[in-house]
């Protein structure tokens, strides 16, 4: 039905809105809201898979936040978004003096929604990877960021064997951004982890995420 980049961009600019209510207003993102028309309609009407990449998580404002706040955490580095969504943490890391920006997310439309998100914030929009790497051979990567990516206990598990992998083959730092959800903090990486930063996150996202108040920076020390 959209075949081409141009036809889904046009489809993301119709059915989403700029968005800057959340933990990083200096980053404008399409998301959908309650004016979007997908937000009320029918969900088998909705053309492609799971818009993840239309949500802004609670771990990924926190990451966000976190990166905008303390810019030495990725100036001059090569920094690997893992399941970038939206790609507001790709952004911030760009925005905070990132040498080197590559997004990652399995859902192609997420990745061309990505590149819309760099330009609507005035950045050249940075290299965007939509074949799944997890599990791969480690690459020379500085910090690997991961917003809200503990959701799901399989994905949870593969993500710890490998992240553990970057960590003793390249010396990568791994920050994740969560807003203690059970797959997390039920997930045996907890017991390796240190607290970097909590934040409280805005009424918005609370409404959206029913139960969830604040949202915390980790960053993975096995
Ligand atoms: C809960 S969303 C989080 C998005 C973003 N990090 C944030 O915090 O706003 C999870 C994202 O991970 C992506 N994803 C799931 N499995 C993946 C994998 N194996 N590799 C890369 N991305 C993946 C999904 O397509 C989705 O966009």
């Amino acid at each position: 039905m959209y075949s081409g980049n141009l036809e889904v961009k046009r489809f993301i600019e119709e059915n989403t809105e700029i968005v800057r209510a959340h933990l990083t207003p200096e980053i404008g993102l399409r998301l959908f809201t309650p004016a979007c028309r997908f937000w009320h309609e029918r969900p088998e009407l909705w053309p492609f898979s799971d818009p993840f990449w239309a949500i802004y998580w609670p771990g990924g404002q926190a990451l966000a936040r976190y990166i905008l706040d303390k810019p030495e955490t990725v100036r001059f580095k090569r920094v690997l978004d893992i399941g970038s969504g939206c790609g507001a943490s790709s952004i911030a890391a760009g925005m905070s003096g990132a040498s080197r920006v590559l997004a990652n997310d399995v859902d192609p439309i997420a990745d061309i929604a990505i590149t819309m998100n760099c330009e609507l914030n005035n950045m050249k929009p940075f290299p965007v990877l939509s074949r799944n790497i997890i599990g791969t051979e480690p690459a020379r990567w500085d910090v690997i960021l991961l917003g809200d990516m503990f959701y799901e206990e399989e994905l949870a598990d593969g993500l710890h064997h490998w992240l553990r992998k970057c960590i003793r083959i390249q010396g990568t730092q791994v920050l994740i951004g969560d807003p203690g959800r059970s797959q997390f903090t039920r997930h045996a990486i907890q017991r390796q982890l240190e607290k970097m930063a909590e934040y409280e996150l805005p009424d918005t996202t609370k409404e959206e995420n029913y139960g969830l108040s604040t949202s915390t920076v980790w960053e993975y020390r096995p």
